[in-house]
């Protein structure tokens, strides 16, 4: 498929920083606070265990990081990385409200060039994060490379619903209304919400976005539609050699 949306760093940069301190509550208006579920079922289906270390890629504001640390008891180590100065400053204004201290660090960062040891996370996610890397197959490596031997990798990511009429109505709602909505609250110059609708459409779904994780070298990967399919929930496992 040819691609036509700009995803150079630049311009994600600067999109996400012109929407940041309005990111948490468009993200609640426009799923209808069903991406609190979504993250929650990440979390339920690939588990922490105590003293674990997690990688949350693309961070942003940081509520994946956050759910972690709630489902731990601050029990984890856990780093919340990102290249949107912006939207880190508001993830680690939350994170010390939440009183995380230590246990939760955000860092500014490329996904495509983590500045992290290899083989370290017992967990590497990512929440609607891995369609706006550039590269997307250099993003699943550097997940997989920070990735400790017999790890699980996470995406969560949006994807389109097959099943009419809700593909219908949901593809209406998203392509047209969604963006003017988000837009309207929004103000950026970037069309933050245009972006959306268009990189979600040419981002790999279902078996595709399976088979680059298996390029990646990830195993035992499986997926999980949630929400009719309005989500995909993407897990594979690094091996142990
Ligand atoms: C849609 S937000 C998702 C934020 C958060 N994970 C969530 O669940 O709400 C996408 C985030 O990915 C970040 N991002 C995009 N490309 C990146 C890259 N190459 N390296 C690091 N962060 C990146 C953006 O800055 C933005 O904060």
């Amino acid at each position: 498929m040819c691609k036509t949306v700009d995803k150079s760093g630049p311009r994600v940069q600067q999109m996400f920083g012109e929407i940041a301190g309005r990111y948490d509550f468009l993200n609640h208006l426009l799923s209808l606070n069903i991406d609190r579920y979504w993250r929650w079922r990440t979390v339920r289906s690939v588990p922490p265990t105590d003293g674990a270390s997690i990688l949350d890629l693309c961070t942003g504001t940081g509520d994946l990081a956050l759910a972690y640390h709630r489902a731990t008891g601050g029990r984890a180590r856990i780093v919340g990385a990102d290249f949107c100065r912006e939207m880190l400053v508001i993830a680690r204004q939350k994170g010390a409200k939440a009183k995380v201290g230590d246990a939760v660090t955000f860092i500014e960062a490329d996904a495509q060039h983590l500045p992290l040891a290899s083989d370290q996370f017992q967990i590497v996610s990512v929440a609607f994060g891995l369609r706006n890397v550039a590269d997307t197959a250099v993003g699943l490596a550097e997940m997989v490379r920070v990735c400790a031997p017999g790890g699980r990798v996470a995406v969560l990511e949006f994807s389109s619903p097959s099943w009419q009429p809700f593909k219908a109505i949901y593809g209406w709602y998203f392509r047209h209304l969604l963006p003017r909505i988000g837009q309207w609250f929004a103000r950026n110059r970037q069309s933050a919400y245009s972006y959306l609708p268009e990189s979600v459409g040419e981002f790999p779904q279902g078996e595709e976005l399976a088979q680059l994780m298996r390029d990646a070298e990830l195993t035992d990967v499986w997926y999980r539609g949630l929400t009719l399919g309005v989500c995909t929930l993407y897990v594979g496992t690094k091996g142990r050699e």
